[in-house]
């Protein structure tokens, strides 16, 4: 699909549609504000997502945006890791509290490097005092379809494991309690293409087996394109979720799709909304710095300033 040459990104943010689905994942309004030497700074303003339940199958739900956006800062708030300065963060309808817990994989390697793989992924269970045979029974199962059997007996660090082994070990754990939600910040950032693919195909199996709900941020177009159902465009300055798209290839994502025609074009379709939501940021960055910037250059594709467009409530783009 051609993007229309005269098309601007939305600088209003979208307006989920609440069906009669459960809700999982709701944010409504949510505001953030940091206090800076110069002064606050509004990193996200009016942001509203939500993630309905969909019968008998997962949800895949990526979000792409520039670097700074306020991605990572998304998860944290559903992870309990962050309160926003204002807005409701609703997990199941219930107000998100810290001792509720949703597991979470970074782009870091974050296991403990003095365990073994088998403990690591048991930490949990070990926290929550279960018996050694039961919590290595389960971390056995778990380690076994991630594709790591053989290897959990070994400290989980490098080099001892690969970047993509210790990943998978980070993804074992979380799901050892068997998680409705599971939140990956940019998981395969640090690895290369090759380990990037086969851990892509990996979670594509996983989803599909689990059937649960994922928020995933990266910054790779094509890999957003492969795993989600629904991918959510942000843009910056403030942070907003603007854009909705489905993603229309099946709950199956076999490794050729990335080969089909309207994969590719739906890949650069996106690239290109991405590209103009990072001049709109840019552009509104600079309008409203105006204690140290120079004048605002006009920007090359005449972008319009704050309020011009007309508040357009976004439905999902089909595909
Ligand atoms: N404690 C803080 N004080 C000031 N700014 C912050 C603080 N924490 C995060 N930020 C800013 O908030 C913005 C969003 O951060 P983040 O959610 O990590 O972005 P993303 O994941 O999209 O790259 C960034 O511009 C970051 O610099
Ligand atoms: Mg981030």
């Amino acid at each position: 699909m051609a993007i229309p040459y005269d098309w601007h990104p939305s600088n209003t943010p979208v307006e989920f549609e609440n069906t009669d689905l459960p809700d999982i994942i709701e944010l409504k309004n949510i505001l953030q504000i940091y206090e800076t030497k110069k002064g606050p700074f509004t990193v996200i303003k009016d942001l509203n997502f939500l993630v309905e339940d969909k019968p008998n199958q997962g949800q895949f739900v990526v979000i792409l945006g520039t670097s700074g956006c306020g991605k990572s800062t998304v998860l944290r708030y559903i992870a309990a890791l962050q309160q926003p300065t204002s807005g409701d963060i609703l997990i199941k309808g219930k107000a998100q509290f810290p001792d509720f817990y949703i597991p979470m994989v970074f782009q870091k390697y974050s296991s403990l490097e003095n365990r073994s793989v088998l403990d690591n992924v048991a930490l949990g269970l070990e926290i929550a005092g279960e018996s050694k045979k039961v919590r290595h029974e389960k971390a056995m199962a778990i380690i076994k379809k991630v594709g790591l059997l053989g290897h959990e007996k070994k400290y989980a660090k490098y080099p001892n494991l690969s970047g993509g082994q210790l990943q998978r070990v980070a993804i074992a754990r979380c799901l050892l309690t068997n998680p409705d939600i599971l939140l990956m910040d940019e998981p395969f950032g640090a690895l290369d293409s090759h380990t990037r693919f086969m851990m892509q195909e990996l979670l594509a199996k996983l989803w599909l087996e689990l059937q649960l709900t994922c928020i995933f941020v990266t910054h790779d177009i094509p890999e957003a394109v492969f795993l989600a159902d629904e991918i959510v465009l942000m843009r910056s300055n403030p942070g907003q979720i603007v854009e909705r798209i489905e993603v229309p290839f099946g709950l199956e994502r076999p490794k050729e799709l990335k080969r089909n025609k309207k994969f590719t074009d739906m890949v650069f379709y996106i690239e290109d909304r991405l590209t103009k939501l990072g001049e709109l940021g840019l552009a509104s960055a600079k309008a409203t710095d105006n204690t140290t910037s120079p004048p605002v250059p006009e920007p090359e594709s005449k972008l319009p300033a704050a309020g011009e467009l007309p508040s357009q409530p976004m439905k999902r783009s089909k595909w």
